[in-house]
């Protein structure tokens, strides 16, 4: 039988997806199956959108960044007819079995259709780094990769300046690429979600700094970081504006300027802002987000050969397993206090 496999990429794109596409492609294929390429994410499969994938479609991408097939934050499960519509669409398009790419919304998606009879396998994706069921999610390094670099760079102008730089990085509610990059990137200061923000110590340190010579500073806070001087009651972290998606996430942004401000009052140090938004999404992967790509890619097809469906790759150590794909969907995985206490022995 030539079963026909299916593949999307959902939520927000990452450098890596292309190797991963390319993996399953060229997998599924020597196992003699079949690939389609799905578009837009769940929205190709709500609006019959297809498109051919094969050995000719997936050369030379490992290298490309973002995504081939596109992708988009549709939630299905936000239609009324939006399951029957997914599974009406795959019998159409001959699709036997779905490779879903995506974060923990992609991943939730991709449980209840499993529930609902159809053959998923998931692949975590997102450069928040903080889906649970793996170690690590392609993607991530990037993204710290490109932070890192961007503190490098913001050393050398703050010092030329004697100024404080407030750099704003991506992770929605978890600290991973603010901790890494700022371990990775010598920061004065990271502030995260996972940890209680105290600006008084925040303050102390960077004026510490300033008696001992060092007139300059890099704070690296985390875009869901909720400052203690927010207004009273405040919804949470800071938000670019009142719009939320269809998985109900608001888009979060805004809390760098926040901080600056309260550090150039408290301090009269002279205070700059970098968010570095979207540009931690953007570009060719490193090497090893291409190569946990691969391997996730490899190992997803290997799952469809075997029938091992409802099951999501995962790295652990340094290992490729499968999990559950419900286990992707619970409580988002935080940064461990033992990282943290770590990146806080270089404070200051
Ligand atoms: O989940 C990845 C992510 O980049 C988050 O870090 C960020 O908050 C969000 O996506 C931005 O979403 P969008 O690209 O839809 O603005």
């Amino acid at each position: 039988m030539c079963l026909t496999v299916g593949i999307l990429t959902g939520g927000g794109d990452c450098p890596g997806l292309n190797a991963v596409i390319r993996a399953v492609v060229r997998r599924v294929r020597s196992l003699g199956y079949a690939t389609t390429g799905i578009m837009e994410g769940w929205r190709g499969l709500l609006e019959n959108k297809m498109e051919r994938l094969d050995l000719e479609r997936v050369s030379g991408i490992v290298y490309r960044g973002g995504t081939i097939l596109r992708t988009s934050r549709t939630n299905p499960l936000k239609r009324p007819d939006g399951l029957s519509t997914i599974k009406t669409n795959l019998q159409k398009n001959a699709i036997d079995a779905l490779v879903a790419i995506g974060g923990d919304d992609t991943m939730g998606v991709a449980d209840r259709l499993f529930q609902d009879g159809v053959a998923v396998v998931g692949i975590p994706k997102t450069i928040d780094n903080d889906l649970s069921g793996t170690d690590y999610c392609f993607g991530f390094d990037t993204a710290v990769n490109i932070a890192t670099e961007a503190i490098d760079r913001l050393h050398t102008t703050a010092e030329a300046h004697n100024r404080v730089m407030v750099v704003e990085v991506m992770g929605r509610d978890t600290g991973w690429i603010a901790v890494a990059s700022g371990m990775a990137g010598g920061a004065d200061m990271i502030l995260i979600p996972e940890q209680p923000v105290d600006l008084d110590q925040l303050c102390a340190v960077l004026r510490k700094r300033h008696g001992r010579g060092k007139y300059f500073s890099i704070v690296v806070v985390a875009e869901g970081v909720q400052l203690p001087s927010a207004p009273e009651g405040s919804p949470g972290p800071v938000q670019q504006d009142a719009v939320v998606d269809e998985f109900g996430h608001a888009r979060l942004g805004g809390v760098g300027q926040a901080l600056a401000r309260v550090v150039e009052s408290r301090t009269g140090f002279e205070t700059r802002v970098v968010t570095l938004g979207h540009l931690q999404r953007g570009g060719n992967p490193t090497a090893f987000d291409r190569i946990l790509g691969t391997r996730f890619g490899v190992h997803a097809a290997n799952l469809i050969d075997r029938q091992e469906f409802g099951k999501m790759v995962a790295l652990r150590g340094t290992q490729i397993v499968a999990v559950p794909l419900a286990e992707a969907t619970r409580e988002p995985r935080r940064v461990d206090p033992e990282l943290y206490a770590t990146a806080s022995v270089f404070f200051g």
